[in-house]
């Protein structure tokens, strides 16, 4: 039987990819596609969901969620992904347009419909945060929750301290990891080096000769020489297809453990860190008072901290195959 997903993004060149391959894989069916201002503001990125839906030849719903952060501006990442978070190369406005509903309420309904759904999220949080206030029981509805942020290595993209998606909404990355979601978080961390498409991997999907291969490797342009200035290695990063790899095939993930795991809103250093309890003190008598939220459940994430390069480069390239 083929899973429901729902997939949350702030679309740009790498949540194109990520898209491509939920849209393209025959094990999924993706209910609806949520959208929230991250990489982009939210007009741009609902453009650039629908002109990817349309290019994998699907009429999945869109939704337009929210203009920015819950108690901040937007902070873009466009300095990464490009103006239009494509790169710049002028792809045409998209046919469809998105649903009259908004992506808060387009959460809450599908998840009423498809209970048990998988939830994969690739932007801010901030869409999430508005429907768990909408439904405080929710997370109830959804059976997995893959969210493509965080750097539970203190190893960030953004600050030293923290990943794009969770440091841009920290306040709803907040509400949702205390929300009693079962989480799973794939971090900055496990995307790059690596996992990274390096030069010959590029190569290899342009020389596929698909459209899908030459739209993927195209949108990403900017973010390539992007991410050679910030880290000196060549290639692609990929962290949204890499989060939707797992999402679709847990066993691409090689090495988890649970966690707590909450989110710093207001450091100046470390606005946006994904704070882990790797060695279980939060539960000791000096720190309970601040951890007393996320102490009352269980641990709630599920981090990664290994994957099987093969098999998710293996899984990209068979999203991107076909002519
Ligand atoms: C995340 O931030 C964005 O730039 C990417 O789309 C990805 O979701 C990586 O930190
Ligand atoms: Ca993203």
């Amino acid at each position: 039987m083929r899973r429901v997903f729902l997939i949350d993004t702030d679309t740009a060149s790498d949540d194109a990819v990520a898209l491509i391959m939920a849209l393209k894989s025959p094990a999924v069916d993706v209910a609806a596609i949520t959208v929230v201002a991250g990489n982009v503001g939210v007009d741009q990125a609902c453009r650039n969901a629908l002109y990817t839906a349309e290019l994998c030849g699907s009429s999945v719903a869109v939704f337009r969620g929210a203009e920015a952060p819950l108690a901040r501006p937007l902070e873009d990442a466009s300095w990464f992904h490009g103006r239009d978070g494509m790169g710049d190369h002028g792809y045409p406005a998209p046919s469809r347009r998105v649903e009259p509903l908004g992506a808060a309420d387009a959460m809450v309904e599908t998840a009423e419909k498809f209970p048990g759904l998988t939830v994969v999220t690739l932007g801010p949080l901030t869409n999430i945060a508005l429907a768990l206030k909408r439904k405080p029981d929710l997370p109830r509805l959804i059976g997995r929750c893959v969210v493509m942020g965080g750097a539970p290595c203190c190893e960030g993209n953004v600050t030293p301290a923290a990943e794009f998606n969770i440091w841009c909404d920290p306040e709803a990355a907040r509400i949702v990891f205390r929300s009693g979601l079962r989480m799973e978080m794939v971090g900055w961390q496990l995307c790059r080096g690596a996992a990274a498409l390096d030069l010959q991997d590029i190569e290899r999907i342009k020389a596929m000769g698909t459209p899908l291969g030459n739209f993927a490797i195209e949108c990403n342009s900017t973010a390539q020489a992007a991410y050679l200035e910030q880290t000196g290695e060549h290639g692609i990063c990929l962290p949204d297809p890499v989060a939707m790899a797992m999402a679709l095939d847990p066993t691409i993930g090689t090495g988890w453990s649970e966690h707590y795991v909450d989110i710093e809103t207001s450091g100046d250093l470390t606005r946006g860190m994904t704070v882990v309890d790797r060695l279980n003190v939060a539960g000791n008598a000096r720190n309970r008072r601040v951890w007393n939220e996320l102490l009352r459940g269980s641990p709630n994430v599920k981090v990664w901290w290994s994957l099987d390069v093969g098999k998710w480069k293996a899984a990209l390239s068979v999203a991107l195959a076909e002519h």
